[in-house]
């Protein structure tokens, strides 16, 4: 069965996985910062465009747990921190669809 995105299209294999488990999502922030981010994604130009080029799909536990939100570009195996929706588009924008992580925000090996 194919992976569906947030928007209910065939999910691309270039993605940000949004992480919505318990610890991730205790608090309610990481559901908060993607319907944030699913409303900026579909209300800028080009959407269909972008839509086509990544996704963005959400998931319970990643098996990263450190109690906030976390999130993930596939097929990189690279994790953020630190995240907002506005930070959810920079990784969307800049790693998905430009090829560029952003070290700023990255979940080093050996943080807790
Ligand atoms: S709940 Fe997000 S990594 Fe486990």
């Amino acid at each position: 069965m194919a992976i569906r995105d947030i928007f209910g299209l065939v999910a691309q294999p270039r993605r940000l996985v949004i992480c919505t488990g318990p610890c991730c999502d205790g608090q309610g922030l990481a559901s908060s910062y993607l319907a944030e981010l699913r409303g900026l994604l579909v209300e800028r130009p080009g959407f269909e465009v972008h839509v086509a080029s990544g996704s963005c799909i959400r998931r319970s536990c990643l098996g990263k747990c450190t109690d906030e939100p976390l999130a993930s570009v596939e097929p990189d195996k690279i994790w953020y921190r630190g995240l907002s929706a506005q930070v959810l588009l920079r990784i969307y924008d800049e790693h998905v669809l430009g090829g560029r992580a952003l070290p700023e925000f990255v979940l080093a090996d050996d943080d807790p």
